[in-house]
Order: C-alpha cells, then sequence, then structure tokens
C-alpha cells in the first residue's frame, strides 16, 4: 500500500492572505439533511475532505445522484431515487459523521440499518443519546454485533427530549428526524454549535419551521411541506483556527480572510492572551501577527462557545515553546491527549495525567525535529504545527486522518511560506 507523510522544514514566518474552506462539521450533516426532500438539491461552499467523499459514496449506493460542479466547490444532490439500500459497512465505519444518516433514513422510510460508526479514535463516542431519543419518539433499537438497526414502523411521534450533555451529534440527529415527524420535538440542552445553527439556517430553507429558545433549547414544527434547496456551508472556523495558530507558532504574519471572527472568540482571546496579535480588519476575517516569545496559557475544553475541542491539539503545539506552564483540561473527549506524546519526541517537556495535561515550554532552540505519528484529524495538524515551530526537519506519518479533515492542508501551509512536502512512497 502507498503510504504518505509530510516532510516539514520549520523555522520559517509564515505570511500571507489565504481562505478557508467550508466547514468539515457542517457539511457532512447538512449532506444528511438533503435525504429528508426527494429533490434536486445544491451545497455551495463544499471542501473536497475524506469524509465527503465517503458520504457521497454512500449516497449514491442510496440511490441518489451527486455531482461536482465546475468550479470545484458546488456539489448538486439528486434525492429524487433516494430509497433504502443496505450500505457498506466499511464505509460507515470510516468516518463517525455516519451516524447521521440514521435520522433522516429513520424518519422518512421508517427504518434504518447502519454500521457502528467510526471516526477519530479520541474517546469512546457512545451513541446512547441518539438511541435514547429516537426511542422516546417511539423507534425500537436493535443491535446485532456490528449493525445497528432502528426500526419505527408506524412513524415517530414527537416529543420533550432533553440531553445530559450537548451533544452535537444527537442533536443533529434528532433535529434531522424531526423535520418529518408531526407535531412539535422539542431538545432541551441542544448543541448550538455553529455548525448547528448552519444546519437550522438550511432546514428553515427546506421548509422546516424551528425555533431556538433560552436555555439551549430547540424546537421543532415538523411534518410541513419541503421544498429542494440550495444552500452554502459556512467557512471552518476549526479550519481557520489551524492555521491562525501555524501563523502564531511560527512568529509569522497571517490573514484569513472569510472566517466570521466571533466563532473563535475564546481561542482568539487565548491567543491574544499569549502575547500574539489579533487584529480584525474592517472588511472582515482575522489578522494574526504571532511573537516568539508567547507567553503559556491554560485552557480548558467546552462546548461552543467554550474553547473548542477540535482546537485543543492545535493550542497545545504552540505551549511546547511558550513561556511558562499551561495546564490543559480536555472535558469533552476522554482520550484526545494522545499526541503529546508525540511533542516529548521533540523534546517537549509535559506530564499527562487522564484527560489533563501540564506542559512546561522550553526555548525552542533546545527542541528537535522528529518522526512524528498522528491518529486523529486534529491532532495530526497540531504535529504540523509544533514540526513548523522548530528549525529542524521533522516527518509526520498518519495524514490520511488529516485528509478527514483538511482540503489541500500543505498547500495552503507552502502558499503561505511553509516548508512542507507531501512524500508518497510505495
Ligand atoms: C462533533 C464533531 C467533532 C467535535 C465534537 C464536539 C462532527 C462530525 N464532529 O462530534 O469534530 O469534536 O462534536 O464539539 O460534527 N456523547 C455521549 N453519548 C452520545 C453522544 C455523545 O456520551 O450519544 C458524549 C461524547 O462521548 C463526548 C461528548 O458527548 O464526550 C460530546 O460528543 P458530541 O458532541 O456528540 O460529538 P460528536 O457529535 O461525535
Amino acid at each position: 500500500m502507498r503510504e504518505c507523510y509530510f516532510v516539514v522544514d520549520g523555522g520559517v514566518p509564515l505570511s500571507g492572505v489565504i481562505s478557508v474552506g467550508g466547514a468539515k462539521n457542517a457539511v457532512l450533516v447538512e449532506l444528511c439533511s438533503l435525504l429528508l426532500f426527494p429533490g434536486r438539491h445544491c451545497l455551495h461552499n463544499v471542501p473536497k475532505l475524506a469524509d465527503v467523499t465517503a458520504l457521497i459514496e454512500l449516497f449514491e449506493e442510496l440511490g441518489c445522484s451527486c455531482c461536482w460542479l465546475e468550479n470545484g466547490t458546488s456539489l448538486t444532490v439528486d434525492t429524487t431515487q433516494s430509497c433504502l439500500r443496505p450500505l457498506s459497512a466499511s464505509v460507515l465505519q470510516s468516518f463517525r459523521a455516519s451516524i447521521l444518516l440514521l435520522g433522516p433514513l429513520l424518519a422518512r422510510f421508517g427504518m434504518a440499518e447502519i454500521s457502528y460508526p467510526g471516526g477519530c479514535p479520541i474517546g469512546a463516542r457512545p451513541i446512547d443519546f441518539h438511541l435514547k431519543a429516537f426511542e422516546r419518539m417511539g423507534a425500537i433499537v436493535e443491535v446485532h454485533g456490528d449493525l445497528l438497526r432502528v426500526i419505527a414502523k408506524k412513524g415517530l411521534h414527537a416529543a420533550r427530549l432533553v440531553f445530559e450533555y450537548p451533544s452535537v451529534g444527537a442533536t443533529e440527529n434528532v433535529l434531522l428526524a424531526a423535520v418529518l415527524t408531526r407535531g412539535t420535538t422539542t431538545i432541551v440542552n441542544a448543541a448550538l454549535e455553529p455548525e448547528v445553527l448552519d444546519l437550522i439556517q438550511l432546514l428553515r430553507s427546506m421548509g422546516a419551521v424551528i425555533d431556538l429558545n433560552v436555555p439551549a433549547t430547540i424546537s421543532v414544527t415538523g411534518a410541513l411541506p419541503l421544498r429542494a434547496v440550495e444552500h452554502t456551508v459556512l467557512p471552518d472556523r476549526l479550519e481557520a483556527g489551524t492555521y491562525l495558530a501555524a501563523a502564531a507558532m511560527t512568529g509569522g504574519q497571517i490573514e484569513i480572510s472569510n472566517i466570521d471572527p466571533e466563532l473563535l472568540d475564546v481561542f482568539l482571546m487565548k491567543l491574544d492572551e499569549m502575547g500574539h496579535t489579533v487584529t480584525l480588519p474592517a472588511s472582515g476575517g482575522v489578522v494574526l501577527t504571532g511573537t516568539l516569545s508567547a507567553r503559556a496559557v491554560s485552557f480548558i475544553t467546552m462546548p461552543y462557545p467554550g474553547f473548542p475541542t477540535d482546537l485543543q491539539a492545535i493550542m497545545s503545539a504552540l505551549q511546547i515553546c511558550s513561556v511558562g506552564t499551561s495546564k490543559i483540561h480536555e472535558s469533552v473527549f476522554e482520550n484526545r491527549l494522545v499526541h503529546l506524546g508525540e511533542f516529548q519526541k521533540m523534546g517537549a517537556t509535559l506530564s499527562v495525567a487522564g484527560d489533563r495535561t501540564c506542559i512546561t515550554g522550553v526555548d525552542r532552540s533546545l527542541l528537535r525535529g522528529a518522526a512524528l505519528h498522528g491518529v486523529d484529524i486534529r491532532g495530526a495538524a497540531g504535529l504540523v504545527i509544533a514540526a513548523l515551530g522548530v528549525a529542524d526537519r521533522s516527518s509526520i506519518t498518519g495524514i490520511q486522518h488529516l485528509r478527514r479533515g483538511y482540503d489541500r492542508f500543505e498547500e495552503r501551509l507552502q502558499y503561505l511560506g511553509a516548508r512542507i512536502q507531501l512524500v508518497e512512497q510505495d
């Protein structure tokens, strides 16, 4: 099998202006939402990610036809012929968001059958909230080994659903099912990530009636007439955060022209606390001017609008050569600190205890390049950022994980001046 890895020669300050693609965590669920109404839909600003390709494969198995337009970022999705068919287990298991097919298929066909979803190994990642919610809406859940069958022969019914934690995926799955369910379904303690709000915007354009109330409650009035949609996926705040961190790590200056800075409030506040300069041009976007003598900061990951768990690995990379000690608590996923062991290969001084770490920054001249291995999307990106900050050569394997979440990753970095090369080996 062909192995790909990056070779990074770090120590070069990044500079330039880039834009980011559509948000991975929005586009996947938005594609799934198109199954709710059989018609010809169009999504704009769709990133070419491995997870998007996998979902398109599943759509084709379901009888849909998907076609990229000439601009390379618009995708038409014709769900007119969609029907219930067995789906490839290997594709379903290649990414987490395949679970989001359950809601629309169950609500539309009265049954859904999928293999247990895969995705990044960042924790146990149970799906009990999804399944309990469907049961409360009248579905029967059967588990046969890896196969999950959810049945609602007489259809689902509206319910008041209370989540003990604001799960992004469970909120989205139930939201999708509720759009086709008669009555008003209420989700209490719902996730309100920007990607969930973007999905709500799409569903409203499709004809759904969805209200947001405090505290964190979503109400869906279902079974109303729907129509085909055209929607532009919001820009990826997590991709933007990754490149901003790369600029900070290298003491560079970059602008991301198409990101709403308010979606990165806490992250930008932490960069500012470190001594990096964040400026917000009147024309929109964010400019980050990095310093090579940044101060360490501590943080805890939380649901939006708290510090995003997806930027934890990215932000922790910046701490390995900052002045002082950083305490990080990963409170969302219990196993999302694996990348830290790789930082140690570079000479970072840190300790890990369960879901917490303490990193004491060392002078970057004492850090060295190393052979690093990523095991999840953001962890792999965090390793590249660490490598960019050290004036030495590193290699990074496991980039198939990174491809699930970043479109043209090394091209964008090269454009900003980074010395990063993709090596392909048989
Ligand atoms: C989504 C994002 C992921 C992000 C995460 C948190 C997508 C495709 N992925 O993942 O990038 O890091 O939100 O912002 O959008 N939980 C349960 N039972 C459940 C569901 C979740 O206990 O049924 C727990 C999880 O184990 C985790 C926490 O809830 O500890 C948050 O998970 P959740 O918000 O559901 O994350 P995902 O939707 O999987």
